[in-house]
């Protein structure tokens, strides 16, 4: 195709071109005709919305732009990135659920289901330390590629992609804006679309307006609020905190960190987590410490979804913790006699954790289907 159009007399490209916009009323879209293409590389900078948040260290080799963003965001709601044309990256991480999805294991194109719960997708751009419940991903770049060629979820082959996406003008047009020429590439898909998941930041549910003064919370919540930043003390268990905030802690209530939280003993661990990225045995059943933000709608939970609710999370911490190798030390001592919450103080904790849902990022339109 590219031999023939090099062939070809310019003469007969101004005469295609004026057929073109002559005949272009007719609305034909599928047309072969090789088009002329208007659009132009716009480098223009997104304006990431920070709230109160420190900034973030963005990758300094993939400025975001307006059009790289527009273009990510495209992809991740484009059914053809998969095999078949039936799902998109929207379609397991979705909006309304803090981009993540409801069903315990996602189901692919071919309608099977995968092994782990799908992760929110927000607030990436703090997250400074891999990708995937086992970090297996360095970069939000390489994460976006897998899952395109991964056999339980969209099971395509990226020179397909490439092929469907090419004859589109919708995508060619969008990639010289983002990139300066029609180039659909591997790279810089997984540029735009780390642009796109970089741009998605939720920092204001109710306990960011009440951080900035701007609401109060209830008794409850605020009982709440102490019981999850206060540590726990083994010697005054019934008075002390519940000491979340030692793993989910800091803005985005996560740490960056891969641990253990006393989901299984031992024998019971199936999934080696952190260990199949290492291999070091040390790592075994380790998994990415998930941000409690929106944690209300992103049910269920845990990286194989096996607790339904709230309230099973908060009996697992509270009287659940089983004893392995690699359990995290902080919650050895929490183990016996548990952290002995009554049900007012279970109440109270799960009342702080809806007040990290963020109403306003659930219903951004930045972050909505561009089609
Ligand atoms: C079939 C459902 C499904 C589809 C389709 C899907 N994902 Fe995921 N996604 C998941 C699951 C499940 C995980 C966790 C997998 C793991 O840890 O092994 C995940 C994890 C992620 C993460 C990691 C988040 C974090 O905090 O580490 C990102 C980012 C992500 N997906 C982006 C994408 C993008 C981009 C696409 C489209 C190219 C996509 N996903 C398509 C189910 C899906
Ligand atoms: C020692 C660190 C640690 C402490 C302390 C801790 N967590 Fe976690 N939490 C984790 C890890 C690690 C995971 C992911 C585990 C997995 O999926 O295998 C997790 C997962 C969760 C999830 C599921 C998130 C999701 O997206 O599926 C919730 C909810 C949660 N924790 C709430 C709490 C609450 C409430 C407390 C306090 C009572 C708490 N955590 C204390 C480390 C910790």
């Amino acid at each position: 195709m590219n031999n023939f159009i090099k062939r070809i007399n310019p003469k007969w490209l101004l005469i295609l071109a004026v057929a073109f916009i002559f005949s272009s009323c007719d609305q034909d879209e599928g047309t072969s005709m090789p088009s002329v293409s208007n659009a132009e590389y716009d480098d223009t900078p997104y304006q990431l919305d920070i709230g109160n948040f420190p900034e973030p260290d963005l990758p300094p080799d993939n400025p975001l732009t307006v059009e790289g963003v527009k273009l990510g965001k495209m992809l991740f709601f484009e059914p053809r990135l998969s095999n078949g044309d039936g799902q998109a990256c929207a379609d397991c991480h979705n909006q309304g659920n803090g981009f993540s999805d409801t069903l315990r294991f996602s189901l692919g194109v071919r309608d099977l289901p995968g092994t782990r719960q799908a992760m929110g997708i927000f607030n990436m751009a703090w997250n400074t330390n891999g990708f995937f419940w086992d970090g297996r991903a360095e970069l939000l770049r390489h994460q976006a590629i897998l899952p395109i060629q991964d056999s339980l979820e969209m099971d395509e082959t990226i020179d397909n992609v490439i092929a469907k996406l090419s004859v589109d003008p919708l995508y060619t047009d969008q990639f010289i804006r983002a990139f300066g020429d029609d180039k659909i590439t591997e790279d810089r898909m997984g540029l735009a679309m780390e642009q796109f998941m970089l741009s998605i930041v939720s920092h204001d549910s109710k306990y960011d307006k009440w951080v900035a003064g701007e609401v109060q919370l209830s008794e409850s919540e605020e009982r709440g609020r102490q019981l999850y930043f206060t540590e726990f003390n083994p010697f005054f268990p019934d008075q002390s905190g519940a000491d979340c905030e030692h793993c989910h802690g800091g803005i985005n209530f996560e740490n960056d960190a891969y641990m253990n939280n006393g989901l299984d003993v031992d024998v019971d661990i199936s999934d080696l987590g952190r260990e199949l990225v290492t291999n070091n045995s040390n790592d075994r059943g380790k998994f990415k410490v998930p941000s409690l933000r929106n944690i209300a709608l992103t049910p269920p939970y845990m990286h194989d979804g096996r607790f339904q609710t709230l309230e099973e999370v908060i009996d697992h911490y509270n009287e659940g913790i089983k004893m392995s190798e690699t359990i995290d030390p902080a919650l050895i001592q929490t183990i016996e006699p548990g952290l002995l919450l009554d049900d007012q103080k279970k109440e109270d904790l799960k009342n702080f954790l809806l007040t990290l849902t963020d109403e306003v990022f659930l219903q951004n339109p930045e972050y909505k289907s561009p089609f």
